[in-house]
């Protein structure tokens, strides 16, 4: 039996990285997956978002696992599409156990103003409206989790890296009181709510040109192992960054009924990089 046998998991932005390999790791273990994306790209976002394709590959890594899988266009941002997609889905499905709210985006460097609204609107608004779709689906033993980030407590966070970092941060920061008064909210009706603080992760937001260069701000062009030299100082260990796949564990125990009492939580996956950020003060 596997460890979410026989339940339904809707996760966002699950055309590739985290949410691609979260829908991979929960068939693995028995569920059957909504995955949602937005699969084209948004206004002043400054790195290529998921394609259709993406979403079709991770519809056919799934379908190995022998699982169902329900693939939807669809983008966070708009409540009525979201509600839309989720109605959808439980018609197919029947119900709604598991709610993986991970679509994001991380537009750093110098960009219109515009850009702080634009990721507050994805990273926070979008996971509320995906929770607002799936709230009247849910019953006692559902499990939601919602991605962060360790920006969410580092002293200063993303900011000073244009007005997407500092969108990034206030919303990652919020996510966590939303996680906390959600919980204690849903608790009595025993429907679970927890958070993942991600350090860097080995996905397509980690590795772009822009990304290289805020962490390499020495050279012009610096190649991707020029860039893991500096991803290197931000965790304890001695990593440059964690795989999806060590996110989509932390993801699994919060799924599952092994967590059935674990709610309102906060889980940094980061090699100790909070413990670091403490000690540097
Ligand atoms: N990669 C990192 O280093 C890192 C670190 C900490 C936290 N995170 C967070 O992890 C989550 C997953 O990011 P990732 O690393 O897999 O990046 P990614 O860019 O590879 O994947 C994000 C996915 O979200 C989708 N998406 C973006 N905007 C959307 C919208 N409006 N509606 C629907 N889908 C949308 C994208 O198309 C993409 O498929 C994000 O919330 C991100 O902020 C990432």
């Amino acid at each position: 039996m596997g460890r979410v046998a026989g339940k339904v998991a809707l996760i966002t932005g699950a055309a590739r990285g985290q949410g691609r390999s979260h829908a991979l790791r929960l068939a693995e273990e028995g569920a059957d997956i909504i995955a949602i994306d937005i699969c084209s790209q948004i206004d002043g976002v400054n790195y290529g978002l998921a394609t259709p394709e993406d979403l079709a590959e991770t519809v056919e890594l799934v379908e190995k696992f022998g699982q169902r899988i329900l693939p939807i266009q669809a983008d966070v941002r708009d409540l009525s599409a979201m509600k839309a997609a989720v109605d959808q889905a439980v018609n197919e499905f029947g119900k709604l156990d598991i709610v993986s709210a991970n679509a994001g985006i991380s537009p750093l460097g110098p960009l219109p103003l515009h850009v702080f609204l634009d990721v507050v609107n994805v990273n926070l608004s979008g996971v509320i409206n995906t929770v607002t779709a799936a709230i009247d689906h849910l019953s006692a033993g559902a499990s939601i989790v919602v991605t962060s980030s360790v920006a969410a407590m580092m002293k200063g966070g993303t900011e000073g890296q244009g007005p997407g970092g500092s969108g990034y941060t206030f919303a990652k920061r919020t996510l966590v009181d939303f996680v906390k008064d959600l919980a204690r909210t849903l608790a009595p009706h025993s429907i679970r709510v927890n958070t993942i603080l991600p350090t860097n992760v080995n996905t397509p937001m980690l590795h772009t040109e822009t990304m290289y260069r805020l962490f390499r701000p020495d050279l012009e062009n610096p190649t991707r192992e020029e860039a893991e030299v500096a991803f290197a100082t931000l965790a304890l260990m001695p990593i440059p960054y964690v795989e999806p796949s060590d996110i989509s564990e932390a993801l699994l125990y919060f799924a599952s009924d092994a967590s059935r009492y674990v709610t309102g939580q906060v889980l940094a996956v980061d090699g100790g990089q909070l413990l670091h950020d403490i000690v540097l003060g």
